[in-house]
């Protein structure tokens, strides 16, 4: 059993013989596709917008429980690049909650620790998201409890063409060989470089299927489906998927 660190790095020393059990189960960095806003509003006979609106304030939720767990690394899928096909007052919706999510959270990400990270290609969203995006970015750029990755206009297979491009940029330049190029070479490339490996990948609301969203570092990720719509995804929601992965036999291709 792994304890629960108090600290990067330490574990208290008051506690139970520090035998505390580890909320995290091991897991350094979780992604989630947050699905069902939509079926939760229609089944209140609410309108879709409060669905969306119920479902930051669970990112807002998961966020805080996660940080507090000792997770290392979240990825969020918030806005796909298949996104942009939804009704045009939807779209205004989600970034209207962006806007004010990145608004009214950015001090508590400062106060806990929280370095936010975004993947996907936001540069094409709304001039003054991209600023906003910037300056957090900027903001929390030295924070270390966790990293919240939030991907908006986000598909893998864009990501990988992208990262494509600067790989085939850098042979065109001479300073790499493309016998060279290994795996390491691309995930360096992709908009996750840096991050922890993912070790599990939950997708809510009872589809199962992965959506364009980080094929490449899913190689080896645990995947976790619930039918729990994504407004009611809670912190107990949380603590099932992370025991079932802990449960989980991990090889890696091994035996
Ligand atoms: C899926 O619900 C949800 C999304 C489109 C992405 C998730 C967005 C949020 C949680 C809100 C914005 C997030 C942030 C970080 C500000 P759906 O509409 O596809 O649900 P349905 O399949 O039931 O219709």
């Amino acid at each position: 059993m792994r304890l629960m660190p108090t600290k990067k790095g330490s574990t208290d020393p008051k506690s139970d013989a520090g035998q505390i059990a580890d909320p995290t189960h091991g897991a350094r960095h979780i992604a989630i596709i947050m699905d069902g806003n939509g079926r939760w509003a229609k089944k209140k006979h609410l309108p879709r917008a409060l669905g969306h609106k119920k479902g930051v304030e669970a990112v807002r939720d998961i966020v805080r429980v996660a940080g507090e767990m000792g997770i290392e690394a979240m990825t969020l899928y918030a806005f796909s690049s298949e996104n942009w096909s939804r009704p045009e007052d939807e779209i205004t919706d989600l970034m209207g909650l962006l806007r004010q999510y990145i608004q009214s959270d950015i001090d508590e990400f400062d106060e806990n620790g929280i370095r936010l990270k975004v993947i996907g290609n936001y540069k094409a969203l709304d001039d003054d998201i991209v600023d906003l995006i910037d300056n957090a970015l900027e903001r929390t750029a030295n924070n270390d409890r966790m990293t919240l990755a939030i991907a908006l206009n986000y598909g893998a297979q864009d990501e990988m063409v992208r990262a494509v491009k600067s790989i085939a940029e850098s042979v065109n330049q001479g300073s790499m060989d493309p016998q060279e190029i290994g795996a390491d070479h691309i995930s360096d490339a992709l908009d996750t470089a840096g991050m922890p490996p993912l070790d599990l990948l939950i997708r809510t609301s009872g589809e199962l299927r992965l959506s364009n969203f980080l094929l490449w570092q899913s190689a080896y990720s645990e995947l976790y489906f619930t039918d729990t719509l994504w407004p009611d995804f809670d912190k107990r929601e949380l603590q099932r998927a992370l025991k079932s992965f802990g449960d989980r036999d991990r090889r890696f291709g091994g035996r």
